[in-house]
């Protein structure tokens, strides 16, 4: 369930499997090749570089309440993408996030690695799962959509949707 094996629209092979603290090898190339457009879209914030500290953090998570998936190009060793998934203490709900390789964008592997982590969600009995996306945010917007999720305008960020989905309502063929 950790791991999965995985085809791209042009044919890269790839392995989801979870993020593990030796990653942040991997973390420099990766983001080197990530726009600042695509991390304003992650983070919310202009910004032209993560920090060392923000990447430590993002790679030292606590697996009792959060879990990170990393795509791997089996070809190369390339980190391609990731999605994390943080649970809210006060219910059975999680909140995710996704980056992907900004050259990589539209071959498939954001949805790819959404199903993976929404099936995770699942197995772990959650109930719902969330996340922010910008407003202007279109492509991430229509995914969620098709993938289940709701979306509001969030009430105390102006520019900001909430989606959600409820895992109740995903069959299990869905994700798997
Ligand atoms: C948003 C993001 C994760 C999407 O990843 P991606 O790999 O480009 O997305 P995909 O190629 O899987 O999906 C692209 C499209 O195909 C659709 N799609 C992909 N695979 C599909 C499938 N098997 N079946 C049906 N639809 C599919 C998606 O709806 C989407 O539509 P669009 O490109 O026409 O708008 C990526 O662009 C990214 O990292 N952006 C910057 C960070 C960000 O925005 N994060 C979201 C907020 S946390």
């Amino acid at each position: 369930m950790l791991e999965r094996h995985v085809t791209l629209h042009a044919g890269e092979k790839v392995l989801i499997r979870q993020l593990v603290p030796e990653d942040v090898a991997l973390y420099p190339d990766f983001l080197s090749e990530v726009t600042s457009d695509d991390l304003r879209l992650r983070f919310f914030a202009p910004m032209r570089e993560v920090s060392p500290e923000m990447i430590d953090k993002l790679i030292h998570y606590d697996p009792a309440h959060a879990m990170a998936f990393i795509a791997i190009e089996e070809t190369t060793a390339k980190m391609l993408g990731v999605v994390r998934l943080h649970d809210d203490p006060n219910d059975e709900s999680a909140e995710f996030a996704i980056l992907v390789r900004s050259r990589l964008k539209g071959h498939g592997l954001g949805w790819l690695l959404m199903k993976h982590m929404i099936a995770f969600a699942k197995e772990k009995g959650l109930k719902i799962v969330r996340g922010e996306v910008l407003a202007e945010n279109l492509s991430m917007l229509l995914m969620c959509s098709e993938l289940g999720f709701h979306a509001h305008d969030d009430p105390d960020e102006h520019g900001v949707k909430r989606v959600e989905l409820i895992l109740d309502e995903v069959p299990h063929e869905a994700v798997h």
